[in-house]
């Protein structure tokens, strides 16, 4: 936690996003009113409705609040307008994770017999490297790691999985890319510093194919920043949909940020069943990690548990809106 004095109340920025994004926002700030009354919600500019206002993105005061709060909640940003565009929502959402350094981006995946973790690195490889257009007309990303880097995702990882069931999933692409040779060959120096904890590699293809089919046999996974996005959208669809998917970012030191795995759904915006359980349960993520309180957490993952069971979402085969569903978390969280 930072940026603030012991006496003073918890202040969370609050970044209501595009699309979907201010119908979940709205459902996770009442939750977090309800259950932690004392703790301040400060709205901020961001993403495409901010490109609007002032013209960019992250403008400075926004990125200025995050940076002094003790945690950030953010919904989903983009919007098709922009898709096209120069200046993109997308932009400001890496340049704010760049900035906060949350480098450990956790996705947990839970569902039946499946209950895992994905570590994605959040900050490096594809989508920060140098990219261009050469004179012939050549475009071109790169993908760069350094081993600090690396390091630092895979003692996080070897961290978690200590304190779950012990098994760590290091997945690369080591039959091609230089990067991920350097992945694996960091990855098992770490592991000299856990033998407790089993680790093996996997290829991401294999990867993809294993979540696809028999997802109960993972733990935690460790992995670079793109496969990472794929492979969580991947195991969010084997454990009930996007809808459900929660994810942390967290740094060494300096406020987490907290959102939903999933985007701005542009096809279901606006008509009020999008799903706000990813959105409540990243709030829950925000509660335990940001704040240090696990016991509203859990309070309010149970809450979301309840409500989803007694009044599903269209995407979960249901017909509830996403009022009814922040109406019934609210009843199950003062009953
Ligand atoms: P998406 O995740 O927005 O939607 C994929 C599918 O899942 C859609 O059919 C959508 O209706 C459904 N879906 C997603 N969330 C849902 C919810 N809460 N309840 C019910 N259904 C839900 O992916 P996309 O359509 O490829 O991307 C749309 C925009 O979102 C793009 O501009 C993209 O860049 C952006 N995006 C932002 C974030 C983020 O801010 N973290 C994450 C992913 C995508
Ligand atoms: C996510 C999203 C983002 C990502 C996009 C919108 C830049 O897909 O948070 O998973 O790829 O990190
Ligand atoms: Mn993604």
């Amino acid at each position: 936690m930072s940026g603030r004095a012991a006496s003073d109340r918890p202040r969370v920025v609050c970044l209501a996003g595009d699309g979907i994004g201010p119908e979940v926002m709205a459902a996770a700030q009442r939750a977090l009113r309800a259950l932690a009354p004392d703790v301040e919600l400060e709205e901020r500019l961001f993403g495409a409705a901010a490109i609007r206002a002032v013209g960019t993105p992250l403008p400075p005061e926004t990125l200025e609040a995050c940076r002094t709060a003790d945690a950030v909640l953010k919904a989903p940003i983009g919007d098709p307008e922009f898709d096209a565009a120069d200046v993109r929502p997308e932009q400001g959402m890496l340049q704010l994770r760049a900035e906060l350094d949350v480098y450990a981006n956790l996705r947990p995946a839970r569902q039946g017999a499946v209950d895992l973790l994905i570590v994605r690195e959040l900050v490096g490889g594809l989508y920060f490297g140098a990219r261009g257009v050469r004179e012939d007309g050549t475009v071109f990303d790169t993908c760069e790691y350094h081993p600090r880097e690396v390091e630092r995702i895979a003692r996080r990882a070897f961290e978690l999985a200590r304190a779950r069931r012990g098994k760590l999933t290091s997945v690369d692409k080591a039959n091609v890319l230089e990067t991920s040779r350097l992945w694996r060959r960091v990855v098992h120096e770490v592991a000299a510093d856990y033998p407790d904890v089993e680790v093996e590699d996997l290829l991401v293809d294999n990867a993809a194919m294993q979540l696809a089919v028999r997802p109960e046999q993972f733990d935690v996974l460790v992995t670079e920043n793109m496969f990472g996005d794929i492979l969580s959208d991947l195991a969010a669809a084997v454990t009930g949909g996007l809808g459900l998917a929660p994810s942390a970012s967290l740094g060494d030191a300096g406020p987490g940020l907290f959102e939903p795995v999933h985007g701005s759904a542009p096809d279901i915006a606006g008509r009020g069943i999008a799903n706000p359980a990813a959105m409540l349960r990243s709030t829950a993520l925000l509660l335990e990690h940001g704040l240090g309180r696990p016991e509203e957490a859990r309070a309010l993952e149970v809450a979301v548990e309840r409500a989803l069971a007694s009044t599903p979402t269209p995407d979960l085969g249901g017909t509830a809106t996403t009022a009814d569903v922040s109406a019934a978390v609210l009843r199950a969280l003062s009953g």
